[in-house]
């Protein structure tokens, strides 16, 4: 494994990579790695030549300045745990860890991105600028890192759908591979969000998973609408009935279950027939704001 700081070496290095032929894979991340990241990591490195994982925690697609402020940076321990991935030894990895003037030097840019219906439900209105903020920097680590295969894990679904929508706005020859959540023993999604929780709300935090594991059992039988108020209101009600301690509480934000692609909200399970369903939930739990899906 090798770091890079520089975008200009990050150049180099790719154009070397091409001269010889290798495929490359990226692997995006804003750092503060879990078993998560590593798996998509492992995957990239089957799957290509050489795996550039990016680590930087972009600025732009930040909406409250808060969570920027708070956002886990561990760069140590990151770059410690991918050079302890054995296949990192074997094959050729790039962590590029670029500051905020060398991946934007003319200063934040002011591109702005639009995806249409995918970007308009659920986290698109409640976090204005978002998945333009992404855009941006993935388009720029595209151009940097030129990769075959880009992953991304199916924790942040919707950004799936995006992405999507960005290849296919920008025509780049880059195959989008969505990977599977990795989820602790108790089935809490991992997520760089769950160092901030205290060891009260990390003992409930698995009640969401539990929630939408029993959501999906029960769509065998009950109609999109009752799935979707049965979820929020267990979830809502969950306190009173556990006894949780310290008074903690779920508050969800939303949860809706949409079709799997077009990401629309579906009325009847017939809806999705052609690409499937999906539940998302946003949830806060003391004062960290988790997200989670379920396949119907
Ligand atoms: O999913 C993330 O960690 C980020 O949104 C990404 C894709 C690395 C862009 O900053």
């Amino acid at each position: 494994m090798k770091q890079i700081v520089k975008a200009a070496e990050l150049t180099a290095a790719i154009e070397e990579a091409k001269k010889q032929g290798l495929e490359i894979g990226l692997v995006p991340t804003m750092g503060a790695l879990h078993q998560g990241h590593l798996s998509l990591i492992e995957r990239a490195l089957k799957e290509n030549d050489l795996v550039v994982v990016s680590l930087f925690v972009n600025p732009i697609q930040f909406n409250n300045k808060e969570d920027l402020e708070k956002y886990p940076r561990t760069i140590e321990a990151d770059l410690a745990l991918i050079a302890s991935l054995p296949q990192a030894r074997a094959k050729e990895l790039l962590a590029f860890t670029p500051t905020v003037d060398e991946m934007y030097p003319q200063g934040e840019p002011k591109d702005v991105y639009h995806f249409g219906p995918v970007e308009e439900v659920m986290e698109g209105p409640r976090r204005p600028g978002h998945f333009s903020g992404v855009a941006v920097v993935v388009r720029r680590l595209f151009d940097l890192a030129q990769p075959r295969r880009a992953y991304f894990g199916e924790k942040d679904y919707q950004q799936i759908a995006v992405i999507r929508s960005l290849l296919e706005q920008i025509k780049y020859p880059i195959e989008l591979v969505p990977c599977p959540i990795v989820r602790a023993d108790d089935g809490l999604a991992l997520s760089s969000r769950n160092m901030r929780l205290s060891p009260e709300a990390r003992a409930m935090a698995p009640a969401i998973n539990a929630t939408l594991e029993q959501a999906a059992e029960m769509a065998e039988y009950e109609e999109v609408d009752d799935v979707k108020e049965w979820v929020l209101d267990t979830l809502s009600s969950y306190h009173e009935i556990n006894d949780s301690p310290n008074g903690l509480k779920f508050e969800p934000e939303y949860f809706e279950i949409v079709d799997a692609i077009t990401l629309q909200p579906i009325a009847s399970w017939a809806d999705a027939e052609k690409n499937g369903a999906v539940g998302c939930i946003a949830v806060w739990l003391d004062g960290v704001r988790l997200i989670d899906i379920v396949k119907f």
